[in-house]
């Protein structure tokens, strides 16, 4: 049967300015890093990417490696595109990245002109579009010389291959000459993905505050540590879970479910309970109560949890015992 929108998408969903740029985001975002890839059920991926637009998620975060098999979730997005959320193309923010390892030789990855280039072309078909909204660079190149990266950005957006650009697991420093060297060239930085989540807080450490003078965006990755910050590892493993998963590619290992994190997250899930929240909401929370966080991109295995997820914008605001009770139990 053929997929019509919810009417009401727009209604309880909050979009926030992308720094000082005029697009906005939904403050709650899908990424399709796992659960959306060829070893996954394609069902299952098609009803959560229509669920999260009828919840007025408008932004999905895609790269040119997600899988597995690598590019495979650009694919499968494609192919849900084509079936049904085509026709609202012009309602969606569509990101891609390049950096990380996608094909044997010297140009299949980091962040040269002919690997950008290429795997953006490669994106593109595998997705059946014209055009990105978004494309970032994934990660810093140590050997390429930044001048060439963010050129490649700029020509990209000349090129009408994608609309705005971004870099990715930049640090602070990093950040700060992208963002010049892009103004120099006349496209902006319209944004930083950054991990960010109650266990990874590194961005606090001066990377929020570039962003926030240079008026960039940030989205935050892995907002829930791969699912840690959840109550499902309270008990052990379950099989059904990323860490059981055995997926690779950077998902959640078993050993990071130590003694010691289990014990953080029970009693961040018991202050969560005081909020009336679960963790997993508190956790997207309290990333969204600082406004320079443009929007948090979720990852979800089924649909219920990003209808569980979504319930975290009603409430994003924290006490200062509240913030001070959550420092001391991470501390
Ligand atoms: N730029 C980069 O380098 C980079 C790197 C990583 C990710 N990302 C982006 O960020 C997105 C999100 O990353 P992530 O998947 O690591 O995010 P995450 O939110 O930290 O983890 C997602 C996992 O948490 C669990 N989960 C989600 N909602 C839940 C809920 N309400 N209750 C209980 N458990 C819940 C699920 O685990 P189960 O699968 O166990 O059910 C889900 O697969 C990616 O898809 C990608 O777009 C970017």
């Amino acid at each position: 049967m053929n997929y019509t929108a919810s009417p009401q998408r727009y209604q309880e969903m909050e979009y926030r300015r992308c720094g000082k740029s005029g697009l906005k985001l939904p403050a709650l975002s899908l990424g399709l890093w796992h659960n959306f890839g060829g070893i996954d059920n394609f069902e299952n991926a098609r009803n959560i990417l229509k669920l999260a637009f009828d919840k007025g998620v408008t932004h999905i975060d895609l790269a040119n490696n997600y899988g597995p098999p690598a590019g495979s979730a650009e694919e499968t997005f494609g192919q849900v595109l084509k079936k049904d959320l085509k026709p609202y193309r012009d309602e969606l923010v569509i990101t891609t990245k390049a950096g990380f390892y996608m094909w044997e030789g010297p140009y299949g990855e980091w962040g040269s002109k002919k690997y950008l280039v290429s795997s953006l072309d490669q994106s593109l078909k595998r997705m059946g579009l014209d055009y990105v909204d978004i494309f970032y660079h994934h990660r810093p190149d140590p050997e390429t010389p930044l001048e060439e990266t963010m050129a490649v950005l700029d020509l990209i957006v000349r090129q009408g291959k994608a609309l705005y650009v971004g870099i990715s697991n930049y640090s602070a420093t990093d950040t700060e000459k992208a963002i010049k060297i892009l103004n120099d060239l006349g496209t902006p930085c319209l944004i930083h993905q950054a991990k960010y989540s109650m266990f990874d807080r590194w961005v606090e450490g001066g990377l929020l505050d570039v962003l926030e003078t240079n008026g960039t965006g940030c989205v935050a990755f892995s907002p829930l540590a791969q699912g840690l910050l959840s109550n499902k590892y309270i008990k052990g493993i379950p099989a059904d879970s990323r860490a059981a998963s055995g997926r690779g590619n950077g998902a959640l290992e078993q050993n990071r479910i130590t003694e010691e994190n289990v014990n953080k997250v029970i009693k961040l899930n018991d202050l969560a309970a005081q909020r009336g929240q679960n963790l997993a909401q508190m956790a997207l929370s309290w990333i969204l109560k600082d406004p320079r966080i443009t929007s948090v991109i979720l990852g979800v295995s089924k649909p219920e949890q990003l209808t569980d997820s979504l319930e975290c914008l009603k409430n994003t605001s924290f006490s200062e015992s509240e913030l001070h009770e959550i420092n001391s139990i991470l501390a």
